[in-house]
């Protein structure tokens, strides 16, 4: 086929040319924002007097055609015509002939793409904040239900102090909040409309940028065109911002797989979200945990592989550009699918309580209470924890829990104690946590109210 771009040369392309050269394997998933893009373009052409009003509508409706089509499955794309754009243009040529030459005044296809990527991120962004959303609701449905599930609380992955469960899974809903803040704010960049930047200097004709603005729901232009065509700033945020809300999810899906040990016991994942094995009949596996788990590898490889491909590149566009898309496709699709694996995977798996409780029963967890309980009467805290380490030591000897302990014990350690171990009872622990942000039930409540409204309240601002 003969290349829109032929008229300076005369050989053909070479086959291996156009296989490397062609993106319309993959960019093809950007048909809707090009034709999108084409029909605000050629819309303002038209508006402008800068193509007949008759030739903007012509192209128009057989751009409104070619959608249709390439909707219900009727168009075959050509490596040939090398990318989205062209093979776009090449349809329009076949459906209303020469006038679809007008279509690329005033434009490139180095603004073209910048606004097709720009377009298809900020649509990935908003089902990303609503796929967070959705987790997010899973996590306070289930902090809702476990306000009273005791359980330890880690650091070192070794008990430290109890918590309840709810406690537990709001820390995974705030991280994921911070992941949707991100998200709208890499909205925000990428929220800006290059077109009109043409190939990189500008464009001699009297276009209205603003007009293409409004058609696209852009709330600003750009102000450079050497910096529109060659920026992948906002490419780079999301991939990033991918890569965070990737690593939050792993770490809450390397709990799962944990706690769905034999050792902790934690949980009982639903059978349908299981998976079994080959050759041990016993077998009940955590596949998607550590898939997603596993996919957090994927992301961070899509977010190293742009800026890797962004690096020392000189203004403005280069070719180099291309290899944007891939990586932005596929961390998109990966994280999406991620968010709402580990939603179903939340609200399916049973949190058994009472393996939990029993897990923090024994285990020390509450010697900062017993160390807080003789600072209460007066001694200093370094010296508190020096009496209830060796109160510690005495128990691990005599195979006791500081619950067990009697008064009299408890006396032989510090005269300031008035009450028996049972004092320190995993339940008193997580109450005596009552301040903002603590443990305490009443405190954690109000964590679960303000979690509701912040996920009820819109992140991305509405462009008027
Ligand atoms: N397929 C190209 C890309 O993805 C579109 C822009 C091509 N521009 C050019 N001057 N060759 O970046």
């Amino acid at each position: 086929m003969a290349k829109l771009w032929g008229g300076r040369f005369s050989k053909e392309t070479s086959k291996l040319v156009d296989q490397f050269n062609a993106s319309i394997g993959f960019d093809c998933r950007l048909w809707e924002h090009d034709i999108r893009g084409s029909i605000a373009h050629a819309s303002m052409l038209g508006k402008c007097g800068i193509i007949p009003q008759a030739d903007a509508e012509a192209i128009v409706v057989g751009l409104r055609g070619i959608e249709d089509d390439i909707r219900v499955g009727q168009v075959e794309f050509d490596v040939s015509a090398e990318d989205i754009h062209m093979n776009i243009e090449k349809l329009l040529h076949q459906r209303i002939g020469d006038v679809a030459g007008r279509l690329h005044t005033a434009r490139s296809r180095n603004d073209q793409i910048a606004l097709d990527l720009r377009m298809y991120v900020k649509d990935q962004i908003t089902y990303a904040i609503e796929a967070i959303k959705g987790l997010q609701t899973a996590l306070i449905a289930t902090a809702e239900k476990h306000q009273e599930t005791v359980m330890p609380g880690y650091t070192h992955l070794q008990h430290a102090q109890p918590v309840t469960l709810a406690h537990h899974v709001m820390a995974y809903f705030w991280m994921l909040q911070r992941d949707v803040e991100r998200f709208a704010d890499c909205y925000k960049r990428t929220d800006v409309m290059p077109l009109g930047s043409a190939a990189m200097a500008g464009t001699s004709y009297p276009i209205d940028r603003q007009y293409v603005a409004d058609q696209l729901g852009f709330s600003r232009v750009s102000e450079n065109s050497m910096d529109a065509v060659a920026d992948r700033d906002f490419a780079a945020e999301f991939l990033a911002d991918c890569a965070i809300l990737s690593m939050h999810m792993s770490r809450f899906a390397e709990e799962i797989i944990i706690w769905n040990t034999r050792e902790f016991g934690f949980v009982e994942l639903d059978d349908a979200m299981a998976t079994g094995s080959s050759i041990m009949p016993q077998k009940k596996n955590p596949d998607v945990a550590e898939l997603i788990r596993g996919k957090t590898g994927r992301v961070y490889g899509d977010l190293t592989a742009l800026l890797t491909v962004l690096k020392g590149l000189p203004l403005t566009y280069n070719k180099d550009l291309q290899e944007d898309k891939e990586p932005v496709f596929d961390a998109a699709d990966t994280v999406l699918q991620c968010v709402m694996m580990l939603q179903k995977l939340i609200e399916t798996t049973e949190f058994r309580a009472a393996a939990m409780k029993e897990s923090a029963k024994g285990d020390f967890s509450t010697a900062t209470d017993a160390a807080d309980y003789l600072v209460r009467r007066g001694i200093p805290f370094r010296q508190a924890h020096e009496i209830v380490g060796r109160m510690v030591g005495y128990c691990i000897a005599q195979g006791k829990a500081i619950e067990d302990l009697s008064l009299e014990e408890m006396k032989s350690f510090s005269e300031a104690y008035e009450d028996s171990g049972e004092a320190f009872n995993l339940e008193h622990s997580v109450e005596a946590r009552g301040i903002i942000g603590g443990t305490a039930a009443k405190f954690v409540k109000a964590q679960i109210e303000a979690a509701q409204a912040v996920v009820k309240a819109e992140a991305i601002p509405a462009t008027e």
